[in-house]
């Protein structure tokens, strides 16, 4: 018994990374702040006005408080009344409960709203208490969500599209498990379709001993032969009839053909597991391929004929929407069978919806590809619906990106042409930056392990690389820039690395000079927060909004929004820093609080970058 209970701490810290529940949850701000708009519009307007929008939002200055609400002016037609009137009697009925001072009532009729250094005092509180979560609360209800990443192409070479998508799909999925949802991360990898039939051929004649999975085969020499194949396919008649005919068979389940298959797919995913495994790609990501949904395609065909959807157009399967017309202005239909039965894509797309959201269950579902495929999805996304594949409630959703360019705005390309491999940019990334980091401890003069160097380089190597995708709008193209991503300044991984390592160093520091305690007690009460200065003021609002930013990504899904919130901090700390001392601080009681801004601060930081699949390192 007794064992049992000594262990016990360290298996629920291994399990609960992030503790389902926050010990006491912070107030999400603007929700609650909407929230209270709506019942004191309908305490002075009537229950017409309960769907009216509220329009709290952020303060856009100082000046202006921390919130605003904008509600008056827009409804000034409808209730007949001037703006800064009807901002007075909302200001009237308002209940805000401590949480803001009284309204101030400005300009034309805007409500300022700033909340009370007693709240922010509190909410700080729980915030010291919850390192782990730092106040933010579990969504509610959680749902079951399959976020569809990274998905690259049997016996192709992983480009970067994949990248983004790996990089981009990862984040999302631990926000949302962080936020409580039950995540399913499928690697929908490209393993099916005509190209293996002569594929499977020209290794026949070329490598029979890597069909027979006898002999392993690089992947870019995979990538050779099978663009050898695909001339020769183009080229003699013969070969093109053959291919067909092995890619029947393959269909069929044919035992030569589907083992001489499996060797290529699994050769292929060992390069892959290997860009993941450097990445450092949540291990869950699990690969259920294109092959996966092939036995339930002819029933795809089924539904959509029963549904009527179905349309032939020269001998192939067609599915005709409005609205969806090609560059020369032809209706441009999906096609889901080709004239010689074979399947498309777009087929084994729609199995996938109907088997996530029947067997899996997915209330939402993400798809994490580039922006050239949004019409792609539209359509899948729109012929699931009328097939009546898809339940009400569940929510299908595209979330695209643009294009990785190479710094002089072309297409990224190597020097001689080719596609850019990623293990060859990864390795780059680590290499230039075990170089930046060896350069930086020769001038400090600190001599370092070689465990310590290596660490720290893939920590700022490879969070470089995730940090420049995540930071970029994702909707916007970006320009891969070595020199950009690893600078130390502007909102790159190695400054915030080196934010967060600073703080941890000043919180040692203080801890030592406060007699080697390990910092403030984290139970809520043990320490008095004081917040008297404005920059104190300035961080505590900001750390306070960490829930918000989290559950707006939720939402939009731009993790660029975290980047942004992060990256804002950090400047809050240091002008913090600057203005409050901390080492030498006018007493121990205004030392103490002021660490435990700076533990909270960390805490925060920590979260962030965890969420962007980044390591913190203590010290760098
Ligand atoms: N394999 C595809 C590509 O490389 C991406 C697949 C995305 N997921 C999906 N369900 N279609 O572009």
């Amino acid at each position: 018994r007794r064992l049992h209970h000594a262990s016990a701490p360290a298996v629920a810290s291994l399990s609960a990374r992030h503790p389902p529940t926050a010990a006491q949850p912070t107030l999400d701000v603007l929700s609650w702040l909407d929230a209270r708009v709506k019942e004191a519009l309908v305490e002075c307007y009537g229950p017409e006005l309960r769907d009216a929008p509220s329009l709290v939002t952020l303060a856009t200055k100082p000046d202006f408080g921390d919130y605003q609400c904008n509600v008056a002016m827009p409804l000034a037609k409808q209730l007949r009344s001037a703006p800064r009137a009807i901002a007075a009697e909302l200001s009237a009925a308002l209940r805000l409960d401590g949480v803001c001072e009284p309204p101030e009532i400005a300009g034309p009729g805007f409500l300022n709203l700033r909340l009370t250094r007693a709240f922010l005092t509190s909410e700080l509180g729980k915030m010291l208490a919850d390192d782990e979560r730092c106040g933010v609360a579990p969504a509610a209800p959680a749902q079951r969500v399959v976020v569809d990443y990274s998905s690259p192409n049997i016996a192709k070479e992983m480009h970067v599209g994949h990248l983004r998508s790996t990089i981009l799909g990862d984040t999302l999925a631990k926000l949302l498990e962080f936020l409580g949802h039950d995540v399913l991360r499928l690697n929908h990898v490209g393993d099916w379709g005509t190209q293996f039939g002569m594929l499977i051929l020209h290794l026949r004649d070329e490598a029979p001993a890597v069909l027979a999975g006898e002999a392993q085969l690089e992947l870019s020499d995979l990538v050779q032969l099978y663009k050898q194949s695909k001339a020769r396919f183009d080229a003699d008649e013969a070969f093109q009839r053959d291919a067909r005919a092995e890619v029947v068979r393959l269909q069929a389940g044919d035992e030569r053909s589907l083992s001489a298959w499996k060797a290529l797919v699994e050769q292929s995913e060992a390069a892959f597991r290997q860009v993941y495994e450097t990445l450092g790609v949540d291990p869950r990501l699990q690969t259920r391929g294109e092959s996966f949904y092939n036995p339930m395609l002819p029933e795809v065909i089924a539904t959509l004929r029963e549904a009527s959807l179905l349309q032939e157009s020269d001998g192939a399967q067609c599915v005709f929407l409005d609205g969806y017309k090609n560059r020369e202005g032809a209706p441009q239909p999906m096609i889901v069978q080709k004239s010689d039965g074979g399947f498309m894509y777009s087929t084994t797309d729609l199995a996938a919806v109907a088997h996530r959201v029947k067997v899996e269950r997915a209330q939402r579902v993400l798809y994490v590809t580039d922006a050239g495929q949004a019409q792609h999805f539209q359509q899948v996304f729109e012929i699931s619906r009328l097939a009546g594949m898809v339940p009400e409630g569940v929510s299908l959703e595209h979330v695209p990106f643009g294009l990785v360019l190479s710094e002089d705005g072309k297409k990224f390309k190597t020097r001689s042409g080719e596609t850019v491999k990623l293990t060859a940019l990864l390795d780059e990334a680590l290499a230039r930056a075990r170089a930046d980091v060896t350069a930086r401890l020769q001038a400090e003069g600190r001599e370092e392990s070689e465990e310590f160097i290596a660490k720290v380089s893939h920590a700022v190597g490879i969070g470089a690389v995730k940090y420049a995708d995540l930071a970029m709008n994702r909707n916007s193209n970006y320009k891969f820039s070595f020199d950009k991503m690893l600078s130390l300044s502007g909102n790159t991984a190695p400054y915030m690395l080196y934010a967060y390592a600073r703080i941890r160093g000043i919180e040692r520091r203080v801890a030592q000079e406060l007699g080697g305690e390990g910092g403030v007690q984290s139970e809520e009460g043990a320490v008095k927060l004081l917040l008297l200065e404005d920059a104190e003021l300035n961080l505590a609002r900001h750390l306070l909004r960490v829930g918000e930013v989290v559950r707006e990504v939720e939402r939009d899904l731009l993790p660029s929004k975290l980047c942004e919130y992060i990256f804002e901090l950090s400047s809050k700390f240091n002008q913090f820093y600057e203005s409050c001392p901390v080492l030498q601080a006018e007493s121990a009681e205004v030392q103490r609080s002021r660490l435990a801004l700076c533990q909270v601060t960390a805490s925060v930081l920590r979260l962030n970058l965890g969420l962007l699949g980044m390591e913190a390192l203590e010290a760098i």
